[in-house]
């Protein structure tokens, strides 16, 4: 899809990859951006930085009132990306359930209601394309990170399903399956990280190109070339993490 001149969603835009996402889009020339955040106050700054073109919109994505009033709103948009997320850590077996039943209720159920609620929002305005935000780890699971690769990987088959229902109607889908980056969701974390605004760019240049799938940095695309080669052995490096 063509960025210019089109209209933008992004959720979690306060911080973090969306917060880049918002300051790449502005540089491409699209015409109004709906900066999504549980807390409006959390957008200022950003909302400074171009407020004749940034709107911002308080959406908790698992809130479906708040989703409902922000379509209503946002009548005009042609490009959703569902970038909000949370990431818990621990075993699936072992970690608290209520950890794994948010992290389903924001990354699963809360990215298919926004979908759910855009879809035929950019269907009306002419077709467009939808983003969803998932991870490396929904090609094979971390088992420390057991409720968030779960989450991510029925995002990631959801992200499919909705892709074969929405291309008749002019909507691309696309999935993110980022490596580490350098952002809040991973702070303690000590591993080589790819800098936010390196994934931003990809993104957006990956939209624009029409790649489905996007790895936005080296990292992913190299788990990437050795799933497709063996993906059991993936998943057997990724358990002895
Ligand atoms: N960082 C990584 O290494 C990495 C790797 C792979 C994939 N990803 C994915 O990339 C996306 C962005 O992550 P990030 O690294 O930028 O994380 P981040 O810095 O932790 O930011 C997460 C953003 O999501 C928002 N959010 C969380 N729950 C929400 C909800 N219920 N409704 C609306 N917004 C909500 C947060 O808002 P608040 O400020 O209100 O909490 C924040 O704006 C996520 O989907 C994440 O899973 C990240």
């Amino acid at each position: 899809m063509k960025l210019e001149n089109s209209t933008a969603l992004v959720t979690g835009s306060n911080r973090g990859i969306g917060r880049e996402i918002v300051a790449d889009l502005l540089g491409r020339g699209v015409r109004r951006i709906y900066a999504g955040a549980r807390r409006v106050k959390d957008l200022e700054a950003i909302v400074a930085a171009a407020p004749d073109r940034i709107v911002p919109l308080q959406i908790d994505i698992t809130d479906r009132p708040q989703i409902k009033a922000a379509a209503e709103k946002a009548r005009d948009v042609t490009l959703l990306i569902n970038n909000a997320g949370v990431a818990d850590f621990g075993a699936i077996l072992e970690c608290p359930l209520e950890l794994t039943v948010r992290d389903m209720d924001t990354n699963f159920f809360g990215t298919l209601n926004m979908a759910r609620a855009f879809a035929p929002i950019i269907e009306q305005n002419s077709g467009g394309a939808v983003v969803n935000f998932l991870t490396v780890v929904a090609l094979a699971s971390m088992p420390g990170l057991g409720a968030y690769n779960a989450s991510k990987a029925a995002a990631w088959s959801m992200t499919q399903s909705i892709r074969a229902g929405l291309a008749p109607k002019g909507i691309d889908v696309h999935g993110v399956f980022p490596g580490p980056v350098d952002t809040d969701m991973i702070r303690a974390v000590e591993i080589d990280k790819t800098d936010p605004r390196d994934v931003a760019k990809a993104v957006l240049d990956g939209i624009e190109s029409g790649t489905e799938d996007i790895f936005p940095d080296p990292m992913s695309r190299a788990v990437y070339d050795s799933w497709r080669q063996d993906h059991k052995a993936v998943e057997r490096q990724f358990a002895s993490m």
